[in-house]
């Protein structure tokens, strides 16, 4: 070989070293996950986001059809959009945070106080009982103020014995709302008006008890304008151009502040453990009320982020379950067959004797199957939000490496409207059907008789269905949506006899078409019609 062979064996490795660079490269272009194209890039997807949703979304589920995983540039930020079961449930994993997303929520939808918010900043431990392995402030309980909020949550809203407090306090309340009608006389009624008047005033009152009404005038119609703004104030855009959705903000938490000042001075805190279990007391009435001045007390929250926290709770309370209850009402309405079968299954769970009759029997009520599907369908076709985590380490994620910090949404919509997951030849998934979560059964008794029975069955679960969103930061208040819905759908249904009007365009004229989803909720949780249903009603 001579002189020439080094030369060779450098050329041979210089070439094999740049093929594999290059293949090394193109695996890297490979691992990256396709992008959500853009007229005008960082702007056309961020303004059509904010300004045109449901064409973001339709867009975002024709580019999730190619990959699990799809990016999209929102401005300044990338975000990483993703479906399928189980890519969804991967991103439901203890490796993502819903921290930042929250405390978005927390600034700009309540209005907490910066001093405040520099709280959670601090805190990077996350809500689990066990801090964040590689967290890197103090891990010192009173330091962790995500997990004491989610203690906090866990012990108010999602334990079964605050459940049923609230079952029976929301009924009670409810019923108190019923009753100021008068008994067998046909009045017209505008059914969403009617849910979302009567009960904002009875789950209020049953998480805070009634003061907050009373020293507040026009407390439920303020509270439905902030409402309108909860999604748009979470962009965070500056006051000048969100004027009107800040001031709906503040004039709620303003009258959230002044009543818990009033309960603060009150109360008697030397007291507090006495009230720790209690499921109700006057003044800041159920244990989730009482935990949360708790919790902001630990913490030493300015009065400004109490009147946001609970302004913030009670956003929670009604902005999704009221326009879901609203759904089912008038899907039960429209369909005579269907409100004749719901009668016919609440009935059952009508208490007969005893101190509670004339009650229902939410466990009973909540077994029910024709009800469990309206239920389950009524939040599958109707919930559009893209539930959000950040990846607290480097993460593999349909086959994409994909770094620490980068911002994952999955949207409830692409979901939910799977038609492989969830159509069937009669009933694409875009439909909202009945029957869709109820099979038919066989039962033999002991006689050998053969009867057929509705059993609810959910087709699909995790990552196909997820109205609630997933994992630790799964939505608290679950356990409170599904009583103060059924409870609601069970006492209209009981109480009245319904007559079907008309649909009213949200103006007040007629309307030649049913209800649709109101598009300008799109990605915000529960939709809300963009109809009115008219319809007379009788006391029975
Ligand atoms: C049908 C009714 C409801 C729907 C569809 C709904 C939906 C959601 C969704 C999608 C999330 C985000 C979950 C995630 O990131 O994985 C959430 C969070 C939350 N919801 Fe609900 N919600 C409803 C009712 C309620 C009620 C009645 C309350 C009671 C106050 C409530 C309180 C909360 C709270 C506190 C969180 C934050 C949880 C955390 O990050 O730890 N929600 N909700």
């Amino acid at each position: 070989m001579g002189s020439s062979g080094p030369l060779i064996t450098t050329l041979l490795l210089f070439f094999i070293l740049i093929s594999l660079v290059s293949r090394q490269k193109s695996r890297s272009k490979l691992r990256q996950p396709p992008r959500l194209s853009e007229t005008i890039p960082f702007v056309s997807n961020a303004w059509q986001f904010m300004t045109n949703k449901r064409l973001f979304i339709n867009r975002t589920r024709e580019a999730l059809r190619a990959s699990p995983v799809v990016q999209c540039r929102l401005g300044p930020m990338t975000l990483h959009l993703v479906s399928g079961g189980s890519t969804v449930s991967a991103v439901f994993r203890s490796s993502f945070t819903s921290d930042p997303w929250i405390l978005r929520i927390l600034q700009h939808t309540a209005g907490y106080a910066s001093t405040d918010l520099a709280k959670f900043s601090a805190d990077d431990s996350g809500c689990a009982t066990l801090p964040r392995k590689d967290s890197t402030g103090s891990t010192a309980p009173e330091k962790r103020i995500w997990h004491a909020m989610h203690r906090t949550h866990e012990e108010g809203l999602v334990s079964a014995h605050s459940v049923g407090a609230f079952s029976a306090s929301f009924q009670e309340c409810f019923r108190e709302e019923l009753s100021t009608l008068p008994v067998g006389n046909w009045v017209e009624v505008r059914v969403s008006d009617f849910l979302k008047k009567h009960m904002s005033i009875a789950a209020t009152r049953s998480v805070l008890g009634s003061r907050i009404l009373e020293v507040n005038a026009g407390f439920i119609d303020t509270f439905w304008e902030y409402e309108q703004f909860g999604e748009s104030l979470s962009f965070g855009l500056p006051s000048w151009l969100n004027r009107r959705a800040i001031s709906a903000r503040e004039r709620f938490r303003c009258m959230c502040r002044k009543w818990y000042k009033l309960a603060d001075q009150e109360f008697d805190w030397d007291t507090v453990a006495l009230h720790q279990d209690e499921e109700w007391e006057p003044i800041f009435g159920s244990q989730i009320s009482r935990g949360l001045a708790r919790w902001g007390k630990q913490f030493s929250f300015s009065v400004e982020s109490f009147g946001a926290a609970y302004a913030l709770l009670l956003f929670g309370l009604h902005a999704n379950t009221i326009p879901i209850c609203i759904w089912m009402v008038m899907e039960i309405i429209k369909d005579p067959d269907l409100y004749h079968q719901i009668k016919d299954e609440v009935s059952q769970a009508n208490i007969t004797d005893g101190a509670l009759a004339g009650n229902f029997d939410f466990q009973r009520l909540a077994s029910m199957p024709l009800l469990q599907s309206v239920y389950t369908e009524t939040l599958r076709v109707h919930v559009s939000i893209l539930v959000t985590r950040t990846a607290t380490e480097p993460v593999v994620i349909g086959g994409y490496n994909i770094p620490k910090g980068s911002v994952f949404q999955a949207p409830t919509e692409v979901a939910h409207l799977d038609e492989i997951v969830w159509g069937t030849p009669d009933h694409p998934a875009s439909e909202f059907w009945t029957y869709r979560h109820v099979k038919e059964v066989e039962k033999t008794d002991s006689t050998g008789y053969v009867t057929k029975k509705l059993e609810f069955s959910i087709a699909a679960r995790g990552g196909n269905y997820f109205p609630f969103g997933g994992g630790i930061s799964i939505c608290a208040g679950r356990n409170f949506a599904k009583p103060e819905v059924l409870l609601t759908v069970a006492m209209i249904i009981s109480n009245f006899d319904i007559e079907f009007i008309e649909w009213l365009k949200l103006d007040g004229t007629h309307s030649e078409r049913p209800a649709l989803d109101n598009t300008g909720y799109a990605n915000a949780a529960a939709t809300p019609p963009d109809r009115e249903m008219k319809v007379m009603w009788r006391r029975i």
